[in-house]
């Protein structure tokens, strides 16, 4: 087939070099807005007269034919017609002739493909967003039934304080609030209209930039025709942000994967978001936690792989940048399936409640709160540490919880101690009396679930 860009050579490609070339295996799937871009491109030509209107009309109802087409699956893409842009352009001519040749007036496919780009992932967050809200609305499902599921807080993955499955659960919530945010934010950036920059000096056609971007849905232009076709920080931007969801969907997998396990047995997961071993008959594997925490991996590639790519290129286009489209295409495909399957395991596991109040029993959880105990009594807070410290040895060489202590064993270590103890270092309270704002206590975490529902 010859090249739409053919005039100045006078050999073929080698077929090497075509599919060497081609990007038609993976950006084809930005045909409808390489379709829509176009159709605003030529409707914009002819109201400025640079085209004729009646062409473009024509130009403008065949790509909406051509569209249908792709959708019906009638159309088969070329090899050697390389990428999206020039499938669609080479169609186009080939149906309605010289008129289709007059659509790349004033448009290069530099400022294309960046258009395309930008409004492909526009969709995607657009699509992602609902995907992350429907996540925290199952996680806020699950922390409302659990305000009172008291469970072990850890640090270094030591048992620490006691909290709730409720005041854990929302600190996942807290995170994905902030991933909404920064998806906004990149959307805000990615949503800036590139066509006019040409190649990468503009073009001395009179371009009505402005129409084309009201048009396409565009906030605004942009203003510099080098950055207009050579940016992909919105695209390195997206992959960060998709990269952090998979830090937090991978952080939750693995706290998943750790309370399902026989040793915790916090929670167990639904048979249907389960899979079983091919040898082992009494296996109940969390391989879709798995799974998300192992896909991080390769979303955090596709980042690392945007950067380095585009690490040092000289302005403005380089055909480098062909090799953003695999890489952020791969990132959101993986997010967009990761998240509807982790919230459906989410909203199906079982709180094995019995077993995280056990837990927290356990480990000296409320040791903070006997010191605190002493130093609501009086004693300066360092000295209280040491006291309970040496309660702490004591149990643990005869085997007790602080909980068990008799009021003479306690009187042993501080004569502040009184029968109040008990009430004060039990699991509820230490809980409930974490009232501050950001705290456990049930009442703040029901304020704060109850405050995003009505958002
Ligand atoms: N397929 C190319 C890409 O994805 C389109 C732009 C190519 N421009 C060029 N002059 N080779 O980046």
């Amino acid at each position: 087939m010859s090249k739409l860009w053919g005039g100045r050579f006078s050999k073929a490609t080698d077929t090497l070099v075509d599919d060497f070339n081609s990007s038609i295996r993976f950006d084809a799937r930005m045909y409808a807005q390489d379709i829509e871009g176009s159709m605003a491109h030529a409707e914009m030509l002819g109201r400025q007269g640079i085209i004729p209107e009646a062409d473009a009309a024509l130009i403008v109802k065949t790509l909406g034919e051509i569209k249908t087409d792709i959708e019906n699956g009638k159309v088969e893409f070329e090899i050697d017609a390389e990428d999206i842009h020039m499938n669609i352009e080479t169609i186009l001519i080939s149906r309605i002739g010289d008129v289709g040749k007059r659509l790349h007036t004033g448009r290069s496919r530099n400022d294309q493909v960046a258009l395309d780009v930008r409004m492909y992932l526009r969709h995607e967050v657009d699509e992602l967003l609902p995907l992350l809200e429907e996540l925290k609305a199952s996680i806020l499902t699950i922390a409302e039934a659990n305000l009172d599921t008291i469970m072990p807080g850890y640090t270094h993955l030591q048992k620490a304080q006691p909290i709730t499955l409720a005041h854990h659960l929302m600190a996942y919530y807290e995170m994905l609030r902030r991933d909404c945010d920064r998806l906004h934010d990149c959307r805000r950036r990615i949503n800036v209209m590139p066509l006019g920059s040409g190649a990468l000096a503009g073009t001395t056609y009179p371009l009505d930039r402005e129409f084309v971007a009201k048009k396409l849905g565009f906030d605004s232009v942009t203003v510099n025709s080098l950055d207009g076709v050579s940016d992909r920080d919105f695209v390195c931007e997206l992959a960060f942000d998709l990269s952090v969801i998979m830090m937090h969907l991978s952080r939750l997998s693995e706290e998943i994967i750790l309370w399902s396990s026989h040793e915790f047995s916090f929670i167990e997961l639904d048979d249907a978001y389960s899979t079983g071993s091919s040898i082992m008959p009494q296996k109940k594997n969390p391989d879709v936690a798995e799974l998300v925490r192992g896909k991080t991996g390769r979303v955090y590639g596709s980042l690392m792989g945007l950067l380095t790519m585009m690490k040092g290129l000289p302005l403005a286009y380089n055909k480098d940048m062909q090799e953003d489209k695999e890489q952020i295409f791969d990132a959101i495909d993986t997010v967009k399936m990761c998240l509807p399957v982790f919230s459906k395991m989410l909203l199906t596991m079982r709180v094995k409640r019995d077993n995280m109040l056990r837990g927290a029993k356990g480990g000296f959880t409320n040791a903070t709160d006997v010191a605190d105990y002493l130093v609501k009594h009086g004693l300066p807070f360092r000295d209280a540490h040491a006291v309970v410290g040496k309660m702490v040895a004591y149990c643990i060489e005869n085997g007790k919880v602080i909980d068990d202590l008799s009021m003479e064993e306690f009187k042993k270590f501080s004569d502040l101690i009184e029968d109040d103890i008990y009430n004060e270092i039990s699991l509820e309270t230490c809980v409930n009396q974490r009232k501050l704002i950001g705290g456990p206590a049930y009442d703040t975490v029901k304020h704060i679930i109850d405050s995003y529902k009505l958002k």
